[in-house]
């Protein structure tokens, strides 16, 4: 079936010209066109042509005075966990760190006892909540990690949620196995036992019933060295997983060395990120993962996306939407926290959430930007001035929210 956006104020095309991701200063171009409108042909970008050129008889989905985006993008979110994290909320407003409340047994390891006590049914009905508000936020692809089960039932049985809603929403779900999040608490006086448990079972039955594209792992102090990661990359990447690392949140422990050693897909969070790292991302085609939520979430430091940005690495933002560290899910909010404390400019934080977001998730030739042939995937904006979207801080303007050229949301009451 055809159809036409029709008579936008403006496209944000994100175009690469082919390349599919931006670094270092292309990150400032967003290509924004105006006076078009966008042909979409079986669910895919057909054209993009002069509102002159449109043909009186074609079937509309009316935009005027309204930005179209490429799709939004969250490629790093916790999204499947049960349970509430208010009372270490509580605890941290009275003084007490996240990585304390981590040292006696609380953050992660209370939602995996919640997770524990849930059935897969809860799990669906709590993610088929939360994927319907990001589709409401413009989300037309999401990564989801599994994490917060830590044993082999139940990191299966968070994949099994997950996979269930990948099958049944119309967005790209993409879920990533998280099973070195951090080591569950029967299993703290013996480490070796529990990275035996995720390299001789978990990843096996993962990769062979294809449960999970990307395998990614918790590099730090509280969680896995870089040599217990290196054991979990070399099986993860031998079973044909893709690879993404959280590191240098708190603590620089060799994380980026293990990245590199095994050119990862993304390194995600880097607040506390060496100045004498930059140059072997910027070189790296490692996409790196920043998350501002968090940041504003714990009160701590920023990650330096202006350094990485000067030094030309592939920068992307995410919500990592979690009950612990980022209990935001609106990756619009995180747009602003990025240009508002990480300095970046309003055309940067749109690349970080489109383009270079797919590249995150490997879908970078498929979708991220508008580009002739991609899939017809839009978020579409109630304003005529793209800044606006950054520029509203807490206040998302996505009004319709298109993927592979069917509307999926609709807030303006026109499409319904
Ligand atoms: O990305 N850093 C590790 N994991 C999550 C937090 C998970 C949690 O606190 O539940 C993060 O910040
Ligand atoms: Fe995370």
């Amino acid at each position: 079936m055809r159809k036409t956006l029709l008579n936008p104020a403006g496209i944000v095309t994100a175009d690469t010209k082919g390349k599919n991701c931006k670094r270092g200063k292309e990150l400032n171009e967003i290509n924004f066109v105006e006076n078009h409108s966008i042909i979409v042909e079986d669910g895919l970008i057909k054209d993009i042509i002069p509102n002159s050129s449109v043909k009186k008889t074609e079937a509309v989905i009316n935009v005027k005075d309204k930005i179209v985006l490429p799709g939004l993008i969250d490629s790093h979110t916790h999204t499947a966990f049960a349970g509430s994290r208010s009372d270490e909320f509580r605890r941290r407003l009275q003084g007490e760190s996240y990585e304390e409340i981590a040292g006696k047994g609380g953050g992660i390891n209370t939602t995996v006892n919640a997770v524990r006590n849930s059935s897969v049914e809860e799990l669906i009905n709590l993610l088929t909540k939360r994927i319907n508000y990001f589709i409401s936020r413009g989300i037309t692809s999401l990564e989801i990690k599994s994490g917060y089960g830590l044993d082999f039932e139940n990191e299966l049985k968070l994949l099994q949620a997950i996979n269930y809603v990948k099958d049944i929403f119309p967005i790209d779900i993409i879920p990533t196995f998280l099973g070195a999040h951090t080591f569950p608490l029967e299993f703290k006086n013996n480490r070796k036992g529990y990275i035996d448990l995720i390299i001789n079972k978990m990843i096996p039955h993962i990769a062979l019933h294809k449960l999970a594209g990307f395998c990614d792992a918790f590099c730090e102090a509280t969680a896995f060295s870089a040599e217990e990661v290196d054991i979990i990359f070399t099986k993860a990447k031998e079973e044909g997983l893709k690879l993404k690392l959280h590191t240098e949140q708190f603590n620089n422990i060799g994380g980026i060395d293990v990245a590199l050693k095994h050119n990862i897909t993304s390194v995600d969070h880097l607040e506390v990120l060496e100045d004498s790292k930059l140059k072997s991302l910027g070189e790296s085609d490692i996409v790196c993962t920043l998350l501002p939520g968090v940041s504003f979430f714990l009160d701590y430091q920023f990650a330096p996306a202006r350094k990485l940005i000067d030094h030309n690495a592939i920068v992307v933002l995410a919500t990592d939407y979690n009950p612990g560290s980022s209990f935001i899910s609106d990756l619009n909010l995180i747009m602003s926290f990025a240009s508002l404390k990480m300095k970046m400019t309003i055309e940067e934080t749109i690349n970080a959430v489109t383009i270079n977001a797919a590249k995150a998730i490997g879908l970078n030739d498929l979708t991220g930007s508008i580009e002739i042939n991609k899939f017809a995937d839009f978020s579409v904006f109630d304003t005529t001035e793209y800044s606006d979207i950054v520029y509203n801080v807490g206040k998302n303007l996505n009004c319709l929210t298109i993927k592979k050229g069917e509307i999926i949301f609709d807030s303006t009451g026109e499409f319904k």
